[in-house]
């Protein structure tokens, strides 16, 4: 028809041309297509499911549906007003509508509703086959909202469409307000309105403004608006402007990476814009008829496990995303496909589309109309898990996000344990902010509370020890930044999660859920997958910097718990110098953006002239000055941490990364055999940067073709100017002989990396030994204070000693000292390579001049104190009541030019000598500097640079 009527309009008048216009249905049990023939003025339509009766009542109305976001797509609140209707059958190809088309000739992004004979409202977006942009720019303030622009090919058809409503007043009615365009070139909203040229603004419409109980959905089309000029949007309040910034709204595409128990492939997953309909993609192969369905499960997927599906249980990744609540096990819920999209769970992929049962590959696309990118029921940063016929979980893997992120996290450690993530797009601050929460009470003893408010407070933690009770109550009040009015009767009556702009940005708990505490760490009840769509992380007013508070159970206001929200940052490796009888050159870089991602493993070798074979991660690092090191004396084998026995391993190349020993990257992705150069990208779930199966600090072996060593290179984490190593060491001689170096980098934000402990201890009787960090330290003067007399185990967090809920993938529970309860026992017979993330060496709460007890059952074996090797000294003064250990990091980190976070007083300061006149400070700094100012030796440099007050005297001689 349409296409017929454009060739005789072509042939006739060669001016206009046909456009139709489309809704496809899909929704409420009402499938089918309704168009719209710009020529011939007609609607068209072939839906089923709506019912017998005569005629459908048909509908327009203002703004696009947003599939999969709300109980009640179809409502007014939803689409806005109707502006027009007409009644039309099932099944037509002759509906005339030219009176529409004399109101408006775009019909874009308009809402059809169909009404069903059963009165049931399903509604579709109305759109041609043309591509479009989208653009965003938000409102906050006392008028608040989302307005998006979009444009079709060639910046035409230009509409926009608003969420717009007044924040903080109870009886507020709806209003209208006119939008005006900038085309300044200022870097941001405050510099525009700075010195503001209103004669330079362009009247572009009028937008309607709703209230958060009844929000108003509205349009305009300007007739000329060209959005690459434009970069902000301003609106007038009495008599000043409000600013947006207009960003561009991307398309999202994301992917779950399958690689696990032979089974490859991905589920992709892209949705243009939040008014668009979710493409998906299922590529899997190696099925062998093991599997069935599938689904998008709650929570990201944790770092690798033994065994791989351990890390797809309930505790884990949850079960399926369900934001609207079905009951899979009602007899109504569909048993396979051919219910409308929104019958079925979001999460619930292969009853909605396909099971993969008794398949061995797939390669299939499905439209989905309940499958949001976008938004509080977004898939993004959960995770898709593919069960067998019996529906136990087989395999799983994270959904990644469309783009490169920034990742911030609050870590909680006494007494609620635990992590809170926070995940945004790179730049784009409008972009939707994944939460995942995972807390629980540290001590198995204490009984579980709910309701517990939680918010982001406006600043860090800033108490004089980490460890001061009163540490919570520094963070300020919740972070407010748009001054909403938390004590206006509007605040309870608005803030919500259809309203978070009437929120205060940090006000978590009223935007999504409180927060329920059990001590059972780990657990799923402990977790919450949250998408903000009103906070942000980068730039002025971020979450970033600040902290997060939790309070006490049943939402009341005092604080329990709380924790800074810290950048974290992407964990890099590379291969250092090459040991060995081979030439080659090159490197093998690793790089882990979270701990919840796959490696990337870049290798690039050259002048392997054909002698190469396999290539791996080994155990050990090398001994510096070895004679043959990369023998296995020195560096042992390949790094096999869950034990894979690789006779079952698949050729090289082949199978999935779970099914090879950790360290085997040839395993896994090919042999070097015959190569003289390679340059690969791989990227391996299956080989961690961090927890305690990290390969950081052990070494990379290229064997040749014939299995002996080639060369062999350590495996170094990132050295950047802003990192500072920190290193102390243990010293054993008698019945247990040898030493344990420590070293962790400290960080600008006052953060560390994981800590590595190498230790090379033997004894002559036993293989290994249970270890312990104590309180105290060995005082050799002192014979009171000796290996059975060094104080409790160290226990910063108050942990319960020998807790059940103590292990290697729930370290936060564990008593920081108990070394043996996270990372195993001590061997005492070879050189051995621990990470650990709960020990610290710089900061308060650091193991330096701490001691390391060795036991065997019961009975100690051999203690050592913990002895920094990096810079330290002792800084002697005359008593005083008000010490500040804050003044004093500050003074030393002056004199030395270093930043505060390298300073770190060390335990047992403070001591009181020469008779009590004066006191000592011991401290240490991290990293390297240089000798002007003067070098930190004895205690000669604080007394050429003072401190104040008050100054070193004398007087403490002796
Ligand atoms: C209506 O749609 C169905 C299913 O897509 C199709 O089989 C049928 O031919 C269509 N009928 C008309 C009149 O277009
Ligand atoms: C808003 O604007 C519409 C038309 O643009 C008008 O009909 C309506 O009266 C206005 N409402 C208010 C409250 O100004
Ligand atoms: C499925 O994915 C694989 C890569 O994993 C790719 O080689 C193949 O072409 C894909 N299938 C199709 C039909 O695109
Ligand atoms: C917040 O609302 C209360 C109650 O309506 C009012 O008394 C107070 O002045 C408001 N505060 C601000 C800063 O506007």
């Amino acid at each position: 028809m349409c296409l017929l009527n454009s060739v005789l309009l072509w042939a006739l008048l060669s001016t206009s041309s046909c456009v139709q216009f489309t809704a496809n249905l899909n929704m409420g049990g009402v499938t089918g297509k309704v168009w719209f023939d710009s020529v011939s003025k007609n609607l068209n339509s072939n839906v089923t499911g709506a019912g017998n009766c005569p005629d459908l009542n048909l509908s327009l109305s203002e703004f696009p549906v947003m599939l999969g976001h709300f109980d009640e797509p179809c409502s007014q609140a939803n689409i806005g007003p109707k502006i027009f209707s007409f009644k039309a059958p099932a099944v037509s190809d002759s509906t005339n509508v030219s009176n529409l088309f004399e109101q408006r000739s775009n019909l874009d992004d308009l809402s059809l509703t169909l009404e069903t004979c059963g009165g049931a409202k399903v509604c579709a977006v109305v759109s041609r086959a043309d591509a479009y942009m989208t653009y965003q720019a938000r409102f906050t303030g006392s008028i608040a909202g989302n307005v998006y622009i979009r444009v079709n090919t060639g910046n035409t058809h230009v509409r926009f469409l608003s969420d717009l409503r007044t924040i903080g007043q109870v009886n507020a009615s709806k209003t209208n307000m006119t939008i005006y365009g900038s085309v300044s070139t200022a870097p941001d909203c405050t510099t525009l309105l700075g010195s503001l040229d209103t004669s330079a603004l362009i009247q572009l419409g009028v937008l309607k403004v709703g209230t958060p109980l009844h929000p108003a959905k509205s349009r305009f089309d300007p007739s000329s608006f060209n959005v690459d000029m434009t970069s902000f949007l301003l609106h007038k309040m009495g008599s000043s402007y409000m600013c947006a910034r207009i960003y561009v709204l991307r398309e999202k595409a994301v992917s779950a990476q399958v690689n696990m128990r032979g089974i490859q492939g991905y589920f992709s997953f892209r949705q243009p814009s939040p008014f668009d309909a979710t493409e998906l993609r299922v590529n899997l192969t190696n099925l062998q008829a093991r599997v069935a369905h599938y689904h998008v499960h709650m929570f990201p997927t944790p770092q690798v496990r033994s065994p791989p599906q351990s890390a797809c249980s309930n505790d884990n990744v949850g079960g399926h995303l369900n934001p609207f609540g079905f009951n899979t096990s009602d007899p109504t819920y569909p048993k396979g496909p051919g219910s409308t999209h929104d019958r079925y769970e979001v999460g619930d992929l292969s009853t909605r589309h396909m099971s993969l049962q008794d398949k061995n590959d797939s390669d299939v696309v499905f439209t989905d109309f309940n499958l949001p990118l976008f938004g509080g029921n977004s898939i993004v940063g959960r995770s898709v898990v593919i069960h067998q016929p019996n529906g136990d979980r087989y395999v799983c893997a994270p959904i990644g996000y469309p783009g490169n992120v920034v990742m911030a996290r609050a870590k909680f450690q006494s007494p609620v344990v635990g992590k809170v993530y926070f995940t945004q797009l790179q730049n784009e601050p409008l972009s939707d902010v994944s939460i995942f929460v995972d807390l629980a009470y540290g001590r198995p003893s204490t009984d579980a509370t709910a309701n517990h408010n939680w918010h982001v407070h406006v600043y860090p933690i800033s108490s004089e020890r980490d460890d001061d009770p009163g540490r919570c109550a520094t963070t300020g009040g919740h972070w407010n930044p748009y001054g909403v009015n938390t004590t206006d009767s509007s605040y309870a009556l608005h803030c919500g999660a259809s309203s978070p702009l009437s929120c205060e940005v940090g006000d978590l708990s009223s935007k999504h859920k409180t927060i329920y505490l059990s001590p059972r760490v780990g657990g799923v009840d402990g977790k919450q997958f949250l998408t903000d769509t009103t906070s942000w992380l980068h730039g002025t007013g971020s979450i970033l910097g600040r902290s997060v508070v939790i309070h006490r159970e049943e939402r009341a206001g005092p604080r329990i718990a709380c924790a800074n929200v810290t950048l974290v940052r992407p964990i890099k490796a590379s291969t250092a110098a090459w040991f060995g009888p081979g030439t080659s050159r090159g490197q093998v870089l690793f790089y882990q953006t979270s701990s919840r991602g796959p490696t990337a493993v870049n290798v690039t070798l050259t002048g392997l002239n054909g002698r190469a074979g396999g290539y791996h991660v080994h155990v050990l690092p090398i001994k510096s000055g070895s004679v043959e090191p990369c023998s296995n004396a020195n560096i042992m084998g390949h790094f096999n941490p869950f034990s894979v026995n690789v006779s079952t391993s698949p050729d090289p190349g082949t199978g999935t990364v779970d099914q090879y020993e950790v360290g085997d990257i040839s395993g896994k992705f090919g042999l070097l055999t015959g190569l003289n150069n390679i340059s690969s990208l791989y990227m391996d779930s299956n080989l961690p940067l961090s927890g305690p199966d990290s390969i950081l600090q052990r070494s990379v072996v290229i064997h040749y073709e014939n299995g002996s060593r080639m060369q062999c290179a350590d495996i170094g984490a990132e050295n950047t100017t802003d990192r500072h190593w920190v290193f102390a060491k243990a010293v054993f001689s008698n019945n247990v002989s040898g030493t344990i170096m420590l070293s962790q980098q400290t960080l600008p934000d006052g953060t560390n990396s994981e800590l590595t402990v190498e230790a090379d201890l033997r004894s002559s009787t036993l293989q290994n030994a249970s270890w312990f960090i104590m309180e105290g330290r060995i005082d050799a003067n002192n014979r009171q204070v000796q290996c059975g007399n060094l104080g409790m185990t160290y226990n910063p967090f108050n942990m319960t000693p020998m807790s059940s809920s103590c292990s290697q993938d729930t370290p936060l529970s564990c008593v920081v000292g108990e070394m043996s309860g996270r990372l195993g026992l001590l061997n005492l017979n070879q050189r051995e390579v621990y990470t650990d993330s709960m020990l610290q060496l710089a900061g308060d709460q650091t193991a330096i001049y701490r001691s390391l007890v060795l036991k065997d059952g019961q009975d100690i074996l051999a203690c050592s104190n913990i002895l920094p090797e990096s810079a330290s000294a002792m800084q002697i003064f005359l008593s005083m009541e008000d010490f500040s250990r804050f003044d004093f990091r500050k003074r030393v980190s002056e004199v030395l030019n270093v930043t505060m976070p390298r300073v770190s007083i060390l335990p047992s300061s403070l001591a009181l000598v020469a008779g009590g006149r004066c006191q000592q400070v011991e401290f240490i700094v991290s990293g390297e500097f240089t000798a002007h100012p003067p070098p930190l030796s004895g205690r000669g440099v604080l007394r050429s640079h003072p401190l104040t007050p008050p100054p070193p005297s004398d007087n403490c001689q002796g």
